[in-house]
């Protein structure tokens, strides 16, 4: 990361920061009844609760709120414990609030199982293991918008520990029946699971430390792949022979951008890897095989370092072609890529205006070196017709001028 160019790096940091950081508190001074009360990853969503401990249970007084995403007007909130060893949909216990088009919502309980996932209709039941559910309701708090389940539980404390208990939590727009059918599965519905501990009202384990490595993740790649090869693209296309003739300099250059570009993209693409590689259950395939597309043919790229033919070798023509037109596409690839992964985290509107910023950048400097190119070109063919024969400008057209005949 030392090698991130400060400006740029800033500028999204500072989109970052007001994208991530919302209203904290604000929500939860509307549930001043509760001790304790936090937002939870969701966006909109929160949890509020007061316990008591006794000898043998805990019982545990609970708000859960959430909205509907727009348009959706019915559907179903829920919210509930895991007595398992980890914070998933399988083996929750769950209250589930059905939010109808008419009439007023209505609560129930569910066990979900294996079976729920392959898509079995969940049934109601008051048989949860490890605990029971006292007064459980659903409403609807028309000042924050947000739907509300809340209820007080009783928990057997050889079941659930409170200093870590698995809670989730979940919106969908599906019902049959009164019961909850699937959910959508974005990022932000699988996500949507936390271990906490209630005695302090932190989360444990690695969830945050995930959020924030998504965050480098998308800084990586957007600087490293996003911002540095298409400035060494630029600069091998315009600082090379025309406009500007920077003998030897356009090189390094275009060397060193490529190679602090791949270093911190590979960087990004690794934290990638490993993000999907926890989240065990789900893969964005779209934005892994653009990756994979990625890594693979900019390691191609890089061995042009040592694997290149001599300007005098007679293939050389040939491979100056592939590797530039390899470059441009991947230039597209990348470009795709980075769009789609803003777009797997869900409104990380900062995210894509501050990549749409640097394509402006980029855009903006093409365009200047495009229009000085054709500038000195019209400039010349007037007045130096003879060195025109020797120094023949790149036509726009053709795509990249022939390359790095001197060097
Ligand atoms: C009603 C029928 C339901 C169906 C068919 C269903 C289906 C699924 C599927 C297929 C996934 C995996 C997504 C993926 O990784 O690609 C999933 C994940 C998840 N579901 Fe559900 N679900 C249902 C109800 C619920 C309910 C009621 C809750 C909340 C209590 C819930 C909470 C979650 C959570 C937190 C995840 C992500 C973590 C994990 O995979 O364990 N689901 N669901
Ligand atoms: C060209 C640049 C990029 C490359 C090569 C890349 C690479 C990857 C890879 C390999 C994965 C793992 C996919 C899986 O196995 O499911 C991944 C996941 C992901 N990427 Fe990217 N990525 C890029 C840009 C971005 C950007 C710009 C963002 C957002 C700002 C982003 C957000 C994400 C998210 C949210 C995940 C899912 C993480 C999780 O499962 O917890 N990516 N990326
Ligand atoms: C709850 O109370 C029991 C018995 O009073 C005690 O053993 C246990 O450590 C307590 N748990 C917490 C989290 O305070
Ligand atoms: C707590 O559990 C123990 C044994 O499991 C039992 O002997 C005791 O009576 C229980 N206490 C209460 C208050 O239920
Ligand atoms: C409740 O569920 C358990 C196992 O999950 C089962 O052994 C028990 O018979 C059930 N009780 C009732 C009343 O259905
Ligand atoms: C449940 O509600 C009833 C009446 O609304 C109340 O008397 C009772 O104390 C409540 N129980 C709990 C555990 O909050
Ligand atoms: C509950 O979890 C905490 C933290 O992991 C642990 O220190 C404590 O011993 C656990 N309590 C019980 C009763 O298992």
């Amino acid at each position: 990361m030392s090698s991130s160019p400060l400006p740029v790096l800033i500028f999204i940091l500072a989109f970052l920061s007001s994208c991530f950081s919302g209203d904290a508190s604000s929500k939860c001074e509307n549930f001043p009844k509760f001790k304790s009360c936090k937002e939870l990853r969701s966006p909109g969503a929160v949890f509020a609760y007061n316990y008591q401990n006794n000898t043998n249970t805990t019982q545990l007084e609970i708000l859960f709120g959430a909205p509907l995403r727009p348009p959706h007007t019915s559907g179903w909130i829920a919210w509930g414990v895991n007595p398992g060893k980890r914070p998933e949909m399988i083996g929750t216990q769950a209250i589930v609030g059905i939010i109808n088009e008419r009439g007023s919502p209505t609560s129930n309980t569910f066990d979900i199982t294996k079976e729920t996932r392959l898509g079995c209709l969940l049934l109601p039941t008051k048989n949860l293991s490890g605990l029971q559910v006292l007064n459980a309701s659903v409403a609807y708090d028309g000042k924050e918008r947000l739907y509300t389940i809340s209820a007080t539980l009783v928990l057997e404390n050889s079941v659930y520990n409170i200093s870590r208990l698995n809670h989730v939590w979940q919106v969908g727009y599906a019902v049959e029946n009164g019961s909850p059918r699937n959910h959508p599965t974005t990022l932000r519905n699988i996500d949507s699971t936390e271990t906490v501990d209630l005695t302090t009202n932190e989360v444990r384990g690695s969830k945050n430390y995930r959020s924030y490595l998504r965050s480098v993740h998308g800084v990586l790649n957007i600087v490293g792949w996003g911002t540095f090869l298409p400035i060494g693209v630029i600069a091998a296309r315009y600082l090379r022979v025309y406009p500007i003739k920077w003998e030897g300099w356009w090189a390094y250059i275009h060397m060193g951008c490529q190679t602090i570009g791949y270093l911190t993209g590979t960087t990004g693409w690794v934290i990638g890897l490993w993000l999907g590689h926890v989240s065990k259950y789900h893969t964005f395939y779209t934005h892994r095989t653009f990756a994979i597309f990625i890594f693979a043919f900019t390691t191609l790229q890089m061995l042009a370092f040592r694997l290149r033919p001599k300007p005098t070798d007679d293939y050389r023509k040939y491979w100056n072609m592939y590797h530039h037109l390899l470059g441009y596409a991947l230039l597209v690839v990348i470009c795709l890529n980075i769009f789609k992964g803003i777009s797997i985290l869900q409104g990380g509107e900062g995210w894509r205006w501050s990549y749409i910023a640097i394509l402006a950048f980029l855009g903006a400097i093409t365009l200047f070196f495009e229009a000085y190119t054709w500038f000195k070109f019209m400039g010349c063919s007037k007045n130096c017709a003879g060195r025109r024969q020797n120094q023949v400008p790149p036509s726009p057209a053709q795509g990249k001028p022939a390359a790095e005949e001197k060097e």
